[in-house]
């Protein structure tokens, strides 16, 4: 089989593969990353059902994607992470045209905001990057389960590096706000709900992935200013400091996360460069913590978004 790394581009590692039949919903499909993982899974054969919360800009990418592959299916659905209200509407709209979902990309983020609350008065980090998807992800269950075998991937970072998850103030409402805490603790929140979503759904067919897709220069950073941009690249183990991929090679691993042979059978881990990525390492900036792969802190995660979102998810 084809080793994939850091250099590849996401048309690379799809090429062979065809992903006619299988209806695939990705979030943030408005910018960045999102375009890319649409554009590609599109041109592997998949129906692309493009999510994101401004309906203009949606629908100008979307319409864009289809003018330059005429042949490839898009759809677009609105949906505000940072309103639980909005997520709700948009599954329910979903379910009423597809019954069956075989691969959900939960890609929307933020990252470092000022302190800012969703709707439903969650910290925006934890709300959009966790809680919004955590909500979205349990209401479209029963048609992943319905369209198994299929694979969910939640964008991650090795930003979840930055803090362990916070269980006793999620949200900020007691401690002192650190907008890099809040993206790291949203990041490891990621990655616990791959683990909890993975071991509910496995037997029945649908495998979950978390990614870090790598530094990319793209939106994201909106709400950084130099001074944040000097102090991730100290932080950077590397001696030449950040190293940034291509939008083309950052939305790689979501889609070898999507469509790989070479995960069959795998699951509830954590994806970097194309490849399963090791135990972190001190020093390294590659690697996943432990504490963002711990099975009770997932349980735990899941409990507790639960109780946050008012519903319960038991497949
Ligand atoms: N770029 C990197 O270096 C990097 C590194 C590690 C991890 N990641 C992760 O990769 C994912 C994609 O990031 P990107 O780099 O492509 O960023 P981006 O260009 O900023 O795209 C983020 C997407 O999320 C959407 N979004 C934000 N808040 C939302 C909300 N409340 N409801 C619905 N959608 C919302 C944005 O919508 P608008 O267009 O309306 O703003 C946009 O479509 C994120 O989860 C990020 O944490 C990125």
């Amino acid at each position: 089989m084809k080793r994939f790394d850091a250099n590849s581009t996401a048309e690379q590692v799809i090429e062979g593969i065809s992903l006619e039949g299988k209806l695939a919903v990705v979030t943030g499909a408005s910018s960045g990353l999102g375009i890319e993982t649409c554009r590609v899974l599109a041109s592997a054969g998949a129906t692309v059902l493009m999510v994101a919360r401004d309906e203009e800009k949606l629908e100008a990418v979307a319409a864009e994607l289809q003018r330059q592959q005429p042949d490839a299916q898009f759809l677009t659905q609105r949906m505000d992470l940072a309103d639980l209200d909005s997520v709700h509407s948009a599954a329910t709209e979903i379910l009423l045209y597809h019954s069956e979902i075989q691969l959900l990309i939960n890609n929307a983020g933020v990252m470092a905001c000022p302190l800012q609350r969703t709707k439903q008065d969650f910290e925006m980090q934890f709300g959009t990057n966790h809680l919004g998807h955590f909500l979205f992800t349990g209401l479209l269950s029963e048609a992943l389960l319905e369209g198994a075998p299929g694979r969910v991937i939640n964008l991650s970072s090795a930003g979840h590096k930055f803090a362990r998850f916070n269980f006793d103030d999620p949200s900020y409402h007691h401690r002192d706000y650190d907008k890099w805490q809040a993206y790291g603790e949203s990041k490891t929140a990621n990655v616990l709900f791959t683990v909890g979503l993975d071991r509910r759904t496995r037997e029945r067919g649908v495998r979950s992935f978390a990614v870090h897709p790598g530094a990319i220069m793209t939106n994201l950073g909106r709400h950084m200013d130099a001074a944040d941009l000097a102090t991730l690249n100290e932080r950077s183990p590397s001696s030449k400091g950040l190293e940034f991929k291509t939008v083309e090679q950052g939305a790689a691993t979501t889609v070898w996360a999507a469509s790989s042979p070479q995960l069959s059978g795998r699951g509830g881990i954590y994806l970097e460069d194309c490849q399963i990525a090791a135990a972190a390492v001190e020093g390294k900036s590659t690697g996943v913590e432990s504490y963002a792969v711990n099975p009770a802190a997932a349980d735990r995660l899941w409990l507790l978004s639960e109780e946050l979102v008012g519903q319960s998810f038991d497949y």
